[in-house]
């Protein structure tokens, strides 16, 4: 009797995905327009993205909107950018609440302006108990700080005793990461055709696949997220096994 190959088993669904939304600047330029007009499309993008990927089953939602780098641009769309912001966290909050997301927030964020870490605060408070899936927004977020924050958090606990340096593994500074508790890192995806990582999820990006798309993000809609799924689930995941 001849084997009969197993047929391949589809790869299963990626329960957290993260996009580097990118290029909101080139959308407006394309079209003779000022960098806060792309800006304004790329927080609609937001919008329609986080709505598509509850629709399509994703648990975690992890979404790059200020780098810790991002201080480097110019002051007034530095201005314009915590602007929309705040626009966001006001007019989005009430839909994630009837919609059960639970808002989760990562990077230096408390270092915003004290109005905008109240109105963090307010929104991460209003959405706790709610049972997900969960929108993760990178804010004042930089992996490289976050690594360091994590290294410093462990030093603080074995000096005071509670921690020994010796059981310090890789599921220790993981959990001391600002995603310590959410799933590991199935798909990252950057728009507007950079490929590199900007400083985003280093640790976590370690076995996620990654798919780099031509398309500006205030054109990414859910179209563009269903084929991203689509070719996660054409990747064959080895881990570094057979
Ligand atoms: C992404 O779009 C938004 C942020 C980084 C806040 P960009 O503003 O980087 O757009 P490009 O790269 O200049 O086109
Ligand atoms: C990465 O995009 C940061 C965000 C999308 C928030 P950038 O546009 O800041 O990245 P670089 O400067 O091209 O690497
Ligand atoms: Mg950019």
């Amino acid at each position: 009797m001849s084997a009969k190959p197993a047929p391949e088993a589809p790869a299963p669904p990626p329960r957290h995905v993260a996009i580097i939304m990118d290029g909101n600047g080139r959308w407006a330029k394309k079209r003779f327009l000022p960098r806060i007009a792309g800006h304004r499309q790329g927080v609609e993008a937001v919008r329609r993205v986080s709505r598509a990927a509850r629709k399509l089953g994703i648990e975690v939602l992890t979404l790059y909107a200020f780098s810790s780098e991002n201080w480097r641009r110019p002051e007034d769309e530095v201005r314009d950018l915590m602007g929309l912001l705040r626009h966001f966290l006001a007019s989005e909050l009430d839909e994630l609440v009837s919609e059960g997301v639970k808002l989760r927030v990562i990077g230096n964020w408390r270092k915003l302006s004290p109005d905008l870490v109240s109105m963090i605060e307010g929104a991460i408070a209003r959405t706790a108990d709610n049972p997900g899936p969960t929108l993760v927004i990178a804010l004042n977020y930089g992996a490289q700080a976050e690594l360091a924050t994590a290294a410093r958090t462990l030093a603080e606990r074995a000096k005071a005793g509670t921690l020994d340096p010796a059981s310090i593994d890789e599921a220790a500074l993981e959990a001391a990461l600002d995603t310590g508790d959410l799933p590991p890192l199935d798909l990252l995806i950057r728009t507007s055709g950079e490929q590199r990582l900007s400083n985003f999820l280093l640790w976590q990006a370690a076995y996620a696949e990654f798919l780099f798309v031509d398309t500006l993000w205030p054109d990414f809609d859910e179209a563009a997220l269903a084929d991203a799924l689509d070719l996660f689930g054409k990747r064959q995941r080895r881990f570094g096994g057979l």
